[in-house]
């Protein structure tokens, strides 16, 4: 899956930055990955819950919510609720990740949880145990157009042992420094939902490079299947 990040995106054009990569299944955007960051958690801001309600009023693409908040106890549900298809909060940030991903569910929303580059898998195993999606960030989060940090390949590797050996049930996604250059390498690491912003939203053509990346990963990673 490819997920475009409207981060690098014309913020006075949401729509049409969505449907610019909007396509046939399998053809255009997968998902679309907005990031949420309020300042505090992270030293950028960007944009809300209701930026986010009109943006899924205006396209049709399942929304992925990255939440680079504090407190997103208190805030993560209203995205659910609004609508959005996964919901994804830090681990960092998060005080009761456990009831937070039972409360996403229950608003209708996957489930997702973030960890930064420094932050370790293994304390956190149990409570993946309660989430859908597991987004590995491959930069410090705040900024787009950073460089790829391969050593959190290591990460998605032994993620994708647990996931395939039955231990967990998750769908690994990646965010930071994603482009032709690095997706392969993320591919054969066992990544399956890719966050692409300077590299779709920075190109000539964002359209033709959601299919350029997506073409790599398939090169990349030829036997692999995942769903949406
Ligand atoms: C950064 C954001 C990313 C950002 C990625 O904190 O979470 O989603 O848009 O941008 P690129 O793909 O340019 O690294
Ligand atoms: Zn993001």
């Amino acid at each position: 899956m490819i997920a475009p990040s409207m981060l690098s995106a014309d913020f006075a054009h949401l729509a049409d930055e969505a449907d610019v990569v909007t396509g046939a299944p399998g053809v255009g955007a997968d998902w679309l990955h907005v990031d949420v960051m309020d300042a505090h958690f992270v030293p950028n801001l960007t944009l809300g819950l209701p930026v986010v309600q009109s943006l899924l009023a205006a396209t049709s693409v399942p929304i992925d919510c990255h939440l680079m908040i504090e407190d997103p106890d208190r805030w993560a549900v209203g995205y659910a609720e609004a609508g959005a298809h996964n919901v994804t909060v830090h681990v960092e940030a998060a005080r009761d990740p456990v009831a937070l991903a039972a409360n996403l569910r229950a608003a209708g929303a996957r489930a997702g949880l973030s960890v930064k580059p420094g932050t370790p898998l293994e304390p956190h195993l149990e409570t993946l145990r309660h989430y859908d999606t597991l987004l590995v960030m491959s930069v410090e989060p705040g900024f787009g157009g950073q460089s790829f940090m391969p050593e959190v390949l290591d990460k998605v590797r032994a993620v994708r042992r647990m996931v395939d050996t039955g231990h967990l049930r998750l769908l690994v996604e990646i965010d930071g420094g994603i482009n032709a250059d690095t997706i392969e390498a993320a591919a054969e690491a066992g990544v399956d939902c890719f966050v692409a912003g300077s590299a779709v939203y920075g190109a000539d053509d964002p359209a033709r490079a959601v299919r350029a990346l997506r073409e790599q990963v398939l090169t990349a990673s030829p036997h692999r299947h995942w769903s949406a």
